[in-house]
């Protein structure tokens, strides 16, 4: 039960039925204090603005075209020309009830599903994936798993950079240890240890710098050797990726890898169809695109360049086959594109290009989610001691560590094993919910302490809050289902009020890919469970009571799962 929608399909056909063109949003809210009622509509102001009418007339006119009789105990105009809407508590404790008794929370399918492509995690397989792809990875896998849940159809693309220079100097560098497999072996368990040493003969060796230079031509041309020895490579490298995947709790696969290099046999075309589109301008021997909406500062416009003077293809080129490939052969109604917000005119480019050349066609909804970077506790990015990038299995370490400690302090008495278990799913839960949780457009400071804290808008504030409904169950035993929710304490209803918006903050989050919103919505559930607790005793109240309460208790307790579930966050029985 979506309450917000369905108050706005009222209210939007009494503004209708009042005169008000069809199409007029009636702007449905969750009032911002109690005494102004559960929901306001607040456009009717605006559209007594567009009939030049006085708005508390026509406030008075909706309302009496409006019939919420089942649902609102009051509806009232306020200021000037708002309405408040009470609705009716025996309304909400059944819709409740329907919740708890459903599958899905009460939680509808879209009815307009789309082919979701959603492009995230796409780390460069060079190196080790490090903190700069954590946000992409679990941003990009929350939003997939609520589309999902929602009904569209979602296909995740895992764009991996397997395909640049890079791999002549990785390539070069295997072959150099080639004599030694079980150094290389080795050696190839640290990536990045791996790629700092090919490196560094790259840096100071002509020779090996020339022979990576031919070497990464031979790969792209299909030499046997370098293709055997380079899927070696991609494969150990994406063994590694497989790794962090499963212990953040993402759910891309080997299946989900749609790396660049796939794109390689249709880069050619690419540009001739640009060039057929007369899209195509040969700049100083590269081969451009310039569209006029990215003019620069100096109003020189930023071309988008597709085949550099020496027959090279680019990054762009790539996306651009990936674009079209995603609407053709995927059948992409809407894309979604986790990627680092200072690639946003990349991304720009790319969408526009990709219309105007008709690679897909102008109703497809093409979106960059773009996000912030992570900094250190001091606002700089973020760094190991000694200034390198920090490896993502390391952070994940750290997490698991300091959070061992930490449940190790609280529950001495549990043994280790139990321990280790309680420690990853806080200590990983930690980590990703810190990211989820802020605003994805902004640049965020890492801080452990804040992360872990049982305090305030944290992961183990929420798995806490569950565990505490499950040890409530633990005593109380199971609720009786014939026995019906009442409404005794404000606290009962408020709680209940919050329970039936699940649907709105997760629609919220598919609409505009920020699992943010979903974050403050089960924080804000908590704090009013935690209320509803130290006001309204469960066990000792009597039995009717009782079970009403021990229902609010185990939709909260399915709300919390179900929401941490879709932020790949697990829950614990006891922590
Ligand atoms: N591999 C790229 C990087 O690490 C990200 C790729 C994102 N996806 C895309 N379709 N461009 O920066």
């Amino acid at each position: 039960m979506n309450i917000r929608k369905l108050l706005d399909s009222h209210v939007s056909q009494a503004l209708q039925l009042a005169g008000v063109e069809a199409g007029t949003p009636a702007l449905i809210k969750p009032s911002s204090r109690p005494e102004f009622g559960d929901y306001q509509a607040n456009g009717i102001i605006g559209a007594a603005k567009k009939l030049n009418m006085n708005p508390r007339e026509l406030a008075s006119t909706v309302l009496n075209h409006l019939d919420l009789s089942a649902i609102a105990e009051k509806v009232e105009i306020a200021g000037p020309g708002f309405l408040n809407i009470y609705l009716d508590s025996r309304w909400l404790a059944q819709q409740a009830e329907s919740a708890l008794e459903s599958e899905s929370l009460g939680i509808h399918k879209t009815t307009t599903p789309q082919t979701v492509v959603i492009d995230y995690s796409s780390p460069n397989l060079a190196k080790e994936m490090h903190v700069g792809h954590l946000r992409s990875t679990i941003i990009g896998d929350a939003v997939a798993r609520v589309l999902e849940l929602l009904g569209d159809t979602v296909i995740r693309q895992n764009h991996v950079g397997d395909w640049g220079t890079q791999f002549g100097m990785l390539l070069t560098y295997m072959n150099e240890l080639e004599g030694d497999t079980q150094s290389l072996s080795m050696q190839l368990a640290d990536l990045e240890k791996f790629y700092q040493a090919a490196k560094q003969r790259f840096d100071s060796d002509a020779d090996f710098a020339r022979a990576a230079r031919e070497n990464v031509v031979k790969l792209q041309a299909g030499d046997p050797e370098f293709l055997k020895r380079w899927k070696q490579f991609i494969d150990i490298s994406l063994q590694h990726c497989d790794e962090i995947y499963q212990r953040l709790n993402v759910l891309l696969t080997r299946d989900d890898v749609m790396p660049e290099s796939a794109y390689n046999s249709a880069l050619s075309q690419v540009v001739m169809d640009l060039d057929q589109a007369g899209l195509l301008i040969e700049d100083q021997g590269a081969k451009c695109v310039f569209l006029d909406q990215f003019k620069g500062k100096d109003n020189t416009i930023v071309p988008m360049i597709v085949q550099k003077s020496d027959g090279g293809y680019l990054y762009a080129t790539t996306d651009l086959a990936a674009l079209r490939y995603r609407y053709q052969q995927l059948g992409m109604t809407r894309g979604l594109y986790f990627i680092d917000a200072r690639q946003s005119l990349h991304m720009q480019q790319v969408f526009a290009v990709g219309k105007q050349a008709g690679f897909v066609p102008e109703n497809v909804q093409l979106e960059h989610m773009a996000f912030g970077t992570m900094m250190g506790e001091d606002g700089t990015p973020f760094k190991t001691r000694s200034g390198g990038t920090v490896k993502l299995v390391d952070l994940l370490d750290e997490a698991q560590q300091r959070a061992f400690v930490l449940v190790t302090e609280k529950n001495p008495q549990l043994d280790e094993a139990t321990r280790h278990h309680i420690a990853r799913v806080v200590g990983i839960g930690a980590v990703k919910y810190s990211d989820l949780s802020k605003n994805r457009t902004s640049d965020y400071r890492f801080n452990w302490d804040a992360m872990l804290s049982f305090e305030g808008n944290t992961a183990p504030y929420l798995q806490y809050a569950y565990t505490r409904i499950q040890s409530i169950f633990r005593k109380a035993g199971q609720f009786n289902p014939d026995i019906p929710l009442l409404f005794q304490e404000p606290a009962e209803r408020q709680l209940a009020l919050k329970l039936l918006q699940f649907s709105e903050a997760i629609e919220s989050v598919a609409k505009d890919g920020a699992p943010n919103l979903l974050c403050n919505y089960l924080f804000e559930l908590s704090g009013l469970f935690m209320h509803f607790y130290e006001v309204c005793p469960i066990i000792k109240a009597e039995e009717k009571i009782k079970h009403s309460r021990l229902k609010l208790s185990a939709l909260t307790a399915n709300t919390l799962q179900t929401g941490l579930g879709l932020l790949g966050i697990d829950v614990l029985e006891t922590m």
